[in-house]
């Protein structure tokens, strides 16, 4: 073998030059490791885009932007929830910027226009929020730290008629969660023994919810089901009240997406003894979320952190283990390969993401509005464990 005396000289000589190349191959970089977060910062979905963005900072305030040797830079862009905003930002951020990771995503339209992008450039996309069932299977390079509708919505299901609810009306927003939502809850709960007797679907954008509150109002079902995206729970909340649904004895179950954290204080009592069902409460017991809260609420003065912040928080947590994993050098496939697969507790309590479906699998909490310390919350009182997106199609 003539050759390795040469190299072992060459090499020798190259590490008295420069004796940085000795350490660790990060160490020699100077570049950052860039990830870049779309969000909805203004617009209908501003309080998603305000939630990631506070929790994905205070994950590096906590943690560093440093890690194993390399520069952490977040670069946050605003796709005011408009899909063809959102793949116009995507496309500039991987050509022009050349991030490692694209995160973010507030709504599903804006996750699936950027899948295909992820896929052709094998750039990592961390859905922080988008909770369509299918988001995953739109691209291999998709990790989701969020949650899906029908993850959520089956428990309910399962709630309800144990409870005296057996006839249902469903009221959605008009677009895929929505339609995962309804599909989800109607069939786990005809299987139960129930029946959703009317599906009331509401458009997306500047949803009027009078006209389909008073319909439901006439059909005088057990209980109304709900679900519309983070942001307009107060509103069908304020509706319902105003048109006297529970007067009527109509009761109020939602995904815990209308009894949102960071609208929630602001219903008022009439919110009272709803009940909810999802993967995330500010209220949730564990040490690790309160510390969670604490920190967030110091940081965020008067702004309590929801779902969404819980999907920034952990999402970030991800990407900072998966850089861990490549010691620093990063690649596409290689941190797909050390997202996958990771088990960790989050502040909603243990998760871990499925290696086969790259979605993350969590515990889905039922929850009742109370007034704890003079505050809304949703109080956790059942707990089913370790809940697989039950959309998938395998
Ligand atoms: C989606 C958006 C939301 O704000 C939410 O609470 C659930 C799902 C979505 O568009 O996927």
């Amino acid at each position: 073998m003539p050759h390795r005396p040469f190299l072992r000289a060459w090499a020798a000589a190259a590490f008295a030059l420069f004796p940085g190349l000795a350490a660790l191959p990060a160490a020699a970089r100077d570049d950052a490791f860039k990830i870049g977060l779309i969000l909805p910062m203004t617009g209908q979905q501003a309080s998603t885009g305000r939630q990631i963005e506070a929790a994905a900072r205070l994950w590096m305030a906590q943690n560093g932007d440093t890690v194993a040797g390399r520069k952490v830079r977040l670069i946050v862009r605003d796709d005011t929830s408009l899909p063809d905003v959102t793949r116009r930002l995507a496309q500039e951020l991987v050509v022009n910027e050349k991030v490692d990771v694209l995160a973010g995503m507030g709504i599903t339209p804006s996750a699936m226009v950027t899948a295909p992008l992820a896929t052709q450039s094998k750039t990592p996309l961390v859905v922080m929020a988008a909770a369509t069932s299918g988001i995953t299977e739109a691209s291999p390079y998709v990790v989701r730290s969020s949650f899906t509708l029908p993850q959520v919505s089956v428990a309910l299901a399962d709630w309800a008629p144990r409870n005296g609810i057996r006839k249902v009306v469903t009221l959605v927003s008009d677009y895929a969660p929505g339609i995962d939502a309804e599909k989800f809850f109607s069939q786990r709960l005809l299987f139960n023994g129930g029946q959703v007797t009317e599906a009331l679907r509401v458009p997306l954008r500047g949803p009027d919810f009078a006209p389909f509150l008073q319909k439901v109002r006439d059909a005088r079902p057990d209980a109304l089901f709900v679900f519309v995206p983070s942001g307009a729970g107060a509103a069908v909340m304020k509706q319902f009240l105003e048109r006297g649904l529970d007067k009527a004895g109509i009761r109020l179950i939602a995904t815990g997406d209308v009894t949102d954290d960071d609208q929630l204080n602001g219903m008022g009592d009439g919110a009272l003894g709803v009940i909810s069902s999802h993967h995330y409460s500010a209220a949730h017991p564990s040490p690790l979320n309160k510390k969670f809260v604490l920190a967030f609420e110091k940081a965020n003065p008067g702004l309590r952190p929801n779902f969404m912040a819980v999907g920034g928080y952990d999402g970030m947590r991800m990407i900072y283990e998966a850089l861990k994993s490549t010691r620093g050098a990063g690649g596409g496939d290689a941190l797909l390969a050390a997202l996958k697969g990771q088990v960790f507790e989050s502040p909603r309590g243990p998760v871990y993401i499925d290696a086969q479906t790259r979605d993350i699998v969590q515990n889905v909490y039922l929850r009742r509005v109370e007034r704890v310390n003079g505050q809304l919350y949703n109080v956790e009182f059942d707990t089913i464990e370790g809940v697989k997106d039950p959309g998938k199609s395998r």
